[in-house]
């Protein structure tokens, strides 16, 4: 077991980076962490998480950076969820929810907002992180689950939540699938939805280059084989991610405006995509 958690892997940072200045204001007025203490309180934290799931998310403290508020459209998810033309955010595979937080410190009401991980460590870290189990509760706000569940009893349905979603934020997420998984996810966010013009997936995933063609390759580290299967990741590029939701539009009969970008940036994806032409892809999907 313990080599499950072993911390010579490249994506075990043992330093905290320096903490991007957005989230500092968030763990500071949010959460009410002191400033001097933001990066020790971090660090802590990790340490924490890490003993439940020691993914690259976790190790490499990604879970300290900020997604959602870096698209252009984040002043119109906030505007949305804050007057109630929109009432439900939901978060697949949320880990730690920053995001989460983010929204809520920027207006958005608790009750609008949701986070699902199958791992429920997970989401106490991040009940740690921000300090707000109160405000925040598990089997509420905060829903441990299997999302490639789609037995009739799973959690998310069982909780009332099929097609009552206005918007999806899955980050860091369908990466972690092959491709036929990534289509049932896929398809489960869409029986989430609302069936409504104007709702919306959103998030960022480890993507290759434009034109290096989509590749899957074993997962890296003892977490690619928990349970004794071995998983795999199927990263695309912008053309098969286009063409993952076409397939996902013709098979359910939904039609979508794709908007996916790439970002190529040297930062920490590097510790654990180990393709040269690495990117991050960053995509809004708005229903038609
Ligand atoms: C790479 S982490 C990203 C976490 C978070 N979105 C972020 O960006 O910090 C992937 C997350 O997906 C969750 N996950 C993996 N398989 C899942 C499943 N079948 N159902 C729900 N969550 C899952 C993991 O527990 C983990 O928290």
């Amino acid at each position: 077991m313990e080599a499950f958690f072993d911390q010579s892997v490249p994506w075990y940072l043992v330093d905290v980076p320096p903490t991007d200045p957005v989230m500092r204001k968030l763990l500071v007025e949010y959460s009410g962490i002191e400033d001097a203490k933001v990066e020790q309180h971090i660090a802590d934290i990790r340490d924490k998480a890490w003993r439940v799931a020691p993914f690259p998310c976790v190790g490499s403290f990604l879970f300290a950076e900020l997604v959602l508020s870096t698209f252009s459209v984040y002043p119109k998810i906030v505007a949305n969820l804050k007057s109630g033309a929109w009432t439900r955010y939901l978060e697949v595979g949320c880990g730690l929810g920053q995001d989460i937080r983010k929204l809520i410190h920027d207006g958005v009401p608790k009750t609008s907002v949701m986070g699902t991980d199958l791992l429920p460590g997970l989401l106490e870290s991040g009940q740690g992180l921000f300090r707000d189990a109160g405000a925040l509760p598990l089997n509420q706000s905060l829903l441990a689950a299997d999302f490639l569940d789609t037995s009739n009893d799973n959690v998310l349905s069982k909780a009332g939540l099929d097609g009552t979603v206005d918007i999806i934020h899955a980050t860091m997420f369908l990466h972690c699938f092959d491709r036929p998984t990534q289509l049932v996810a896929c398809k489960r966010i869409l029986t989430l939805l609302k069936n409504n013009p104007g709702a919306m997936i959103v998030g960022k995933q480890g993507g290759v280059a434009k034109g290096a063609g989509a590749r899957e390759h074993p997962v890296k580290g003892p977490m690619g084989q928990v349970g004794g299967v071995v998983r795999t990741n199927f990263l695309h590029d912008v053309d098969s991610f286009k063409d993952l939701w076409d397939e996902v539009g013709q098979a359910t009969g939904t039609r979508w405006d794709v908007q996916v970008g790439e970002e190529e940036v040297m930062d920490r994806g590097y510790l654990y995509f180990d393709e040269e032409e690495h990117r991050w892809l960053s995509f809004v999907l708005t229903k038609l």
